[in-house]
């Protein structure tokens, strides 16, 4: 269990000082729209790998007009203390993480809290390119596994050098193989945490209980991801990479891009109830698949004993549904252990949870 008992932010967006004392039930964030909710739910994204909930670059998260960093701090129910934030130093901007007020890296943090989000930005990710869905899936596998994202970082920095070399014109075959050679090794990692985090996630998504968040099927479209699915060695999947990228160097050249590898890779989506692809279910549907897909990747999270279990961000998930569906949500979160946090723009939605959960009013005065 990981829960947030005090959360402090300064100079983050609108909010110039937030300070909230909590126990570790979930936590309802209400109040009027503009109040602030989902930045508070951005700033506790900022405890994770990656860019967070928005996607935000560091400096677009300081308060206006403010001209400092920003910090986000917080206390875990073992009383340790994290914290992240932006400083502005003589060298520019950077991010900063401490731990129990000494500096500390992503790594110690990934120990010791997980998250998971769900946004209404999101609504539309079976419906959207092959691109979202891939950052929503690699999104979920960045919560499994933190590294996910540098090695992320590594395969996309080595496709720009290859096709930079492509574009050059005259190849030298042995510099391209080289380059391959390094994507080809990202990429093998990539579509191994891709494979495993999807095996656990479809898991998850089958031992969800039956009811008003229905099942999804899952599968990775990519050569690579079914590879992996089916057990090759990472030795393997790499050749399999680096051969393809060997073999399209021309079609890569003339399309000015790399037409082949995990970075193309897509996440089909079978809504199960109808058997038909989530694409074409009513948009009621899709969200509360949606919504069935996040519980079953904090689920997945939970049970895999070896970290902390998540924390959940869902930003005004209530709103959209109905009473029945409401409460039985407040069930499974209940259930699933983590705490959650919740937004909304009036206190009643979060009725069925009695005194399960704790109820915090923003208003642009608290900021
Ligand atoms: N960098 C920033 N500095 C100050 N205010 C900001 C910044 N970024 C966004 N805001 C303000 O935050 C408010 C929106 O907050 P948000 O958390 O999205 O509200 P809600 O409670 O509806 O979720 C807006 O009024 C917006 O102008
Ligand atoms: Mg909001």
């Amino acid at each position: 269990m990981t829960a947030l008992t005090r959360l402090r932010l300064t100079h983050f967006r609108n909010h110039a000082m937030l300070d909230l004392k909590l126990d570790a039930r979930p936590v309802c964030l209400w109040g009027s729209n503009g109040a602030g909710k989902t930045n508070i739910l951005e700033a506790i994204s900022q405890l994770g790998p990656g860019r967070g909930l928005r996607a935000a670059a560091l400096p677009d998260m300081a308060q206006h007009e403010v001209n400092r960093g920003w910090t986000v701090s917080a206390t875990l129910d073992d009383d340790r203390k994290i914290g992240v934030g932006l400083e502005q130093g003589e060298t520019g901007n950077k991010r900063a993480i401490r731990l129990d007020g000494a500096p500390a890296t992503a790594t110690d943090l990934a120990e010791l809290v997980r998250i998971v989000w769900l946004t209404p930005n999101m609504d539309g990710v079976f419906r959207g390119s092959a691109s979202e869905r891939r950052r929503f899936f690699d999104r979920q596998v960045m919560a499994h596994i933190p590294g996910h994202g540098s090695v992320s970082g590594r395969y996309e920095k080595a496709m720009r050098e290859r096709n930079a070399l492509l574009e050059r014109g005259r190849v030298d075959p042995a510099w391209a193989d080289a380059i391959e050679r390094r994507m080809a090794e990202a990429g093998a990692i990539i579509a191994t945490n891709r494979a495993m985090v999807l095996k656990s996630l479809q898991a998850a998504i089958d031992a969800r209980p039956e009811g008003y968040f229905p099942k999804g099927d899952l599968t990775l479209d990519g050569e690579a991801e079914r590879a992996a699915a089916e057990g090759a060695s990472l030795f393997d999947i790499m050749d399999l990479i680096a051969e393809a990228l060997a073999k399209g160097r021309y079609r890569d050249q003339g399309a000015g891009r790399t037409l082949s590898g995990p970075h193309r890779t897509d996440l089909s989506v079978i809504h199960r109830p109808t058997n038909a692809p989530a694409a074409n279910a009513s948009t009621g549907q899709q969200k509360a698949l949606l919504i069935g897909l996040i519980l079953a990747s904090a689920r997945a999270l939970s049970d895999d004993g070896d970290g902390p279990s998540p924390l959940i961000l869902l930003d005004e998930a209530a709103a959209h549904l109905d009473r029945d569906r409401r409460a039985a949500l407040f069930d499974e979160l209940i259930s699933l252990g983590g705490q959650a946090w919740l937004t909304g723009t009036e206190e009643f939605l979060f009725e069925a949870f009695g005194d399960r959960a704790q109820r915090v009013e923003i208003t642009s005065d608290s900021a």
